[in-house]
């Protein structure tokens, strides 16, 4: 199997490099198949509440489909607790990042801030403020994040509700992380993302 000339990166050579590029390129085309991949594993993990998170994920998904949100919202919601089984503590800003190149500004602001829109509905009970979410009030986000939380993730353990199941939402995944967001691709081009 080939392989690059370098053991260290300051010694690589163009053609290196451009052997990387096409590599590279296959790896970011099976993102979709990886996303999908990592969702399954939430079928495991948090215990204690109705349903798991993945469930909880196809739940909001399937809401915001039926209400006719679009793709863009569907997709941030079904993957918007991706980062739960690692990012433990930061689980929301790991789901932003996953989503940043292929969502709006606002979609990627209220998916990092949706941890903190969501305690209104249970740190009062844990000693917290469930006022928190208003540091945000100044942000032009402020109303669609309470709405997201209020319509597609604080209600979505309900245990009998006919979520559609996750090979429904396959098409839209694939075709949603095909490509990033074409008017993005040139700040993307600017990121190290290289090792
Ligand atoms: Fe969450
Ligand atoms: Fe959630």
């Amino acid at each position: 199997m080939q392989k690059v000339s370098f053991t260290k990166m300051e010694d690589g050579t163009a053609e290196d490099y451009a052997f990387l590029d096409t590599l590279e390129d296959q790896y970011k085309a099976a993102l979709p198949t990886r996303l999908i991949e990592t969702l399954k594993g939430l079928s495991a993990g948090l215990s204690g509440y109705q349903i798991s998170r993945l469930d909880h994920s196809l739940q909001g998904a399937t809401r915001a489909h039926r209400a006719g949100e679009d793709l863009e919202l569907v997709m941030a919601i079904l993957f918007h607790d991706i980062g739960d089984e690692l990012a433990v503590y930061s689980h929301s800003e790991m789901a932003a990042a996953i989503l940043r190149p292929f969502v709006s500004e606002k979609v990627y602001w209220i998916i990092k801030h949706h941890g903190v829109f969501q305690m209104y509905y249970y740190a009062h009970h844990c000693g917290g403020d469930r006022n928190i979410r208003e540091m945000f009030s100044g942000s032009p986000w402020y109303e669609e994040a309470i709405r997201f939380c209020h319509e597609y993730d604080q209600n979505c353990f309900d245990p009998i509700y006919d979520s559609e199941p996750l090979e429904f939402f396959v098409p839209m995944i694939e075709q949603f992380f095909s490509a990033p967001r074409a008017d993005d691709a040139e700040e993307l081009a600017r990121y190290g993302n290289r090792a």
